[in-house]
């Protein structure tokens, strides 16, 4: 693992959240790694079991939250890059010009192996930053903004929601994945927060008591084991030991309702397009629910292009 930028304390205190309610939050410099899970080596270790079956399932979870026709000829921005696995997915579905970012020194380094692996003629550039650095000004709009599992890890979620947002070019589209709220996620919050600091034997131990009930899980409903281990590629292309690791240690945390969700993009000027929610107890965590939004072209142009369309002047 890169050693972090700098250290930083990480004090937890508890705020009102918008809705309300009492949430713990930590007090932090959002730029600072040192109070971040270390996604970086984990992502390392799983690009090594990338394959083109791992892309093709990668492609195929682009097509449906974003579409083909979205992508091909476009700009896109992957906020949160990790191993590097959807910017190459990206580029296969032909998108014109990629920035990938990330917050962990090892994961801009594994992405870039792998996009000089899998899309070294591809117009695309990779830099080490938070989303938090992230500026029109200085980086430019993108007709797709993605940011699948990451803005709920950046220790202020609707603040980064907010910077991603203004990323986006008009008529583009802003793509997430951020976890569900459950009655579960604040006992979540604290099991993340002792794993990603624990030293590497307690983690094992946590890892292996979660894999036994995990396990337990699966068998109450009488499905395999080995059968869901083998197959766990057909989701997003991931696999399921690096993503039980991601998920257990995946600090700081948050979540969101979808009803929520949608009303804190409405209020950023954003119109759902299509989502995949997967509502759930909880006590085994919870999955990424799945969000593409669209930012309406300003109203003028939007009249300039019918008029263009029906050969009617603007007045
Ligand atoms: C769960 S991984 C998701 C990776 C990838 N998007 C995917 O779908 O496989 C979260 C990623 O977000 C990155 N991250 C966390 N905070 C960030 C921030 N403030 N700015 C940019 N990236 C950040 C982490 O380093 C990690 O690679």
């Amino acid at each position: 693992m890169a050693k972090p930028r700098s250290a930083a304390g990480a004090t937890p205190r508890f705020a009102e959240t918008s809705a309300g309610r009492m949430q713990e939050t930590v007090t932090q410099n959002l730029l600072e790694l040192e109070t971040h899970f270390s996604f970086g080596e984990n992502w390392a270790q799983y690009a090594r079991k990338i394959d083109e079956r791992r892309i093709e399932e990668a492609e195929k979870s682009l097509v449906r939250l974003v579409g083909r026709e979205a992508i091909q000829g476009r700009t896109f921005l992957d906020i949160g890059c990790g191993s590097g696995l959807f910017s190459v997915a990206a580029l296969r579905l032909g998108c014109q010009r990629l920035l990938a970012v990330d917050l962990d020194p090892r994961c801009v380094e594994t992405t870039r192996g792998m996009l000089q692996f899998h899309a070294a003629r591809a117009r695309w550039e990779c830099r080490c930053v938070s989303v938090f650095e992230l500026d029109p000004a200085n980086v430019g709009t993108f007709d797709v903004v993605y940011s699948w599992g990451v803005l709920h890890h950046t220790g202020a979620m609707h603040k980064a929601i907010g910077v991603a947002s203004k990323l986006v070019a008009s008529g583009g589209l802003l793509a997430l994945g951020l976890y569900g709220k459950t009655p579960f996620c604040g006992l979540w919050r604290i099991e993340k927060r002792i794993y990603s600091r624990a030293a590497g034997w307690v983690q094992t131990a946590i890892r292996g008591a979660y894999l036994s009930l995990f396990r337990l899980r699966l068998a109450l409903k009488g499905e395999s084991f080995r059968k869901h281990r083998e197959n766990y590629y057909q989701q997003r292309g991931m696999d399921l030991y690096h993503d039980m690791h991601d998920w257990l240690g995946g600090y700081p945390y948050e979540s969101i309702s979808p009803r929520e969700a949608v009303r804190y993009l409405r209020e950023l000027g954003f119109e759902p397009v299509r989502s995949f929610v997967y509502p759930c107890i909880g006590l085994l965590g919870a999955g990424c629910d799945e969000y593409c939004f669209t930012k309406p072209l300003p109203k003028s142009s939007s009249a300039a292009l019918l008029a263009g369309a029906s050969g009617l002047k603007v007045v």
